[in-house]
């Protein structure tokens, strides 16, 4: 198993060009089945999952080309719609193909998802919706069926929780539908409006993503394009942090600022000087950093449930105390026990953790449980006296390209083992 060695106390300077977003490019990929002629994607992050993606639209039938960032899906050879559970198994976010198959080809198979530790994640939301849309679904033990017999027809869909995945799933089922579907209460995340830009440039017609309310007019077929993705917010935000922590000067490009407003806003909080333009946002440090009060997690554009652990960590260093408040997912508060290992005075209960800053950290062995967390054990590492050693890289490198190489072009060292 790979592990980080990681010799904190550097000062992080210098400058990140950010990977395109993680939670864009899966739900892109699968819509790119939706499409008659080949799609183009540009941005897109050389990541376990990019590839497991990829496996799944070539298991599909797709022919696929991957150089450098760019990938190439021609779905026109499709001749298969079940997934099988050797691929769904290793990553929860394949449950955004079932609404893309079903749309387009009537039927969809899939094995149950499986993906990140964050507790429970139902996808109630995303089999009520397709129901809606008049889909048949099965659930068996094992897997998912789901047939259209009469092809998907557009509704009024009101979701009872904002989820991101739900509103993927069904904006992609509805793009093909017959008549008009309109998606209330729906996610208004960034990579929404990402995936609803590339259907349109495909020819799909859809008003509104971003706002809570989405309308779509079903169109009859959708033709290939050319597509860049966006930048991933919270690797922006996980660079800027290590900037924060460290008392280093950092600046990440190729992200859109507004995307990350409410994370910008809490760092600024913080005492470090932000600063934002077009397409890039910097930091530079405040020694040591200001607590803030209070942070919850909330739907977009609230505070992001996957910036809670980078902040977990920057509040261990912080000067008073700060209270985090989880509502989006159990089991966030991974990275507790190793921040506690290398010094961090944490109270955690529930949904909620009490963070009195100002430990100074010492390096430690830790364990990467999760993605997010293992990120914020990284930045408590970086900022720590002494050696750390993190175990389940594989966990973190599910959502940071080059991640070891882009920390150490900053100054960190850090090596991967
Ligand atoms: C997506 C992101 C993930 C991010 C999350 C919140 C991808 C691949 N993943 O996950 O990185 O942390 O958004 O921004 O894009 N829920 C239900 N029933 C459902 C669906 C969701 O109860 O059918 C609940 C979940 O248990 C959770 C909440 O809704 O409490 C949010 O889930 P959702 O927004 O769907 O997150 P994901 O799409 O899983």
């Amino acid at each position: 198993m790979a592990r980080y060695e990681i010799i904190g106390g550097r000062r992080l300077e210098g400058e990140v060009r950010i990977q395109g977003a993680k939670n864009s490019v899966l739900p892109i990929l699968a819509a790119a089945v939706l499409a008659q002629s080949r799609c183009v994607i540009h941005n897109c992050p050389a990541l376990s999952d990019t590839s497991l993606a990829i496996q799944i639209l070539k298991m599909l039938g797709c022919a696929i080309e991957w150089n450098n960032g760019t990938i190439w899906v021609d779905p026109t050879g499709i001749c298969n719609r079940e997934i099988p559970g050797a691929l769904t198994g290793k990553m929860r976010s394949s449950i955004v193909f079932l609404g893309p198959l079903l749309a387009r080809w009537g039927r969809a198979k899939i094995s149950y998802p499986g993906g990140c530790k964050l507790g429970p994640r139902p996808i109630d939301l995303h089999l009520d919706g397709l129901r809606q849309l008049g889909a048949v679904v099965r659930e068996e033990e094992q897997f998912l069926l789901c047939h259209a017999p009469k092809g998907l027809t557009g509704a009024r869909i009101v979701l009872s929780f904002p989820s991101v995945g739900a509103t993927e799933n069904l904006m992609m089922a509805a793009v093909l539908a017959k008549g008009t579907t309109t998606l209330m209460n729906c996610a208004c995340e960034p990579e929404i409006v990402d995936l609803a830009a590339f259907l349109n440039r495909c020819g799909a017609r859809i008003r509104g993503a971003g706002e809570n309310t989405i309308e779509i007019e079903g169109v009859r077929s959708l033709h290939g394009c050319e597509y860049t993705v966006i930048g991933d917010r919270i690797a922006a935000a996980t660079y800027l942090v290590a900037g924060a922590m460290t008392g280093g000067e950092v600046l990440t490009t190729g992200i859109e600022p507004q995307n990350l407003m409410s994370m910008l806003a809490l760092l600024q909080k913080t005492g470090s000087e932000v600063r934002w333009g077009r397409d890039h946002c910097s930091v530079k440090a405040k020694q040591p950093p200001t607590a803030v009060a209070q942070v919850r997690t909330m739907p977009y554009p609230g505070f992001p449930t996957d910036g809670l652990p980078l902040f977990l960590s920057l509040s261990a260093v912080s000067q008073g105390t700060c209270v985090f408040v989880e509502n989006i997912f159990e089991n966030r508060y991974s990275s507790v026990p190793g921040l506690q290992r290398m010094g961090a005075s944490i109270r955690q209960e529930g949904k909620v953790a009490v963070v009195e800053g100002c430990a100074v950290l010492h390096g430690a062995d830790v364990c990467a449980e999760d993605l997010r967390g293992g990120a914020g054990l990284v930045l408590a590492a970086l900022a720590a006296s002494g050696c750390s050693q993190i175990q389940g890289v594989e966990w973190i490198e599910r959502g940071y390209e080059h991640f070891c190489k882009n920390l150490a072009s900053l100054g960190a060292r850090i090596r991967k083992t």
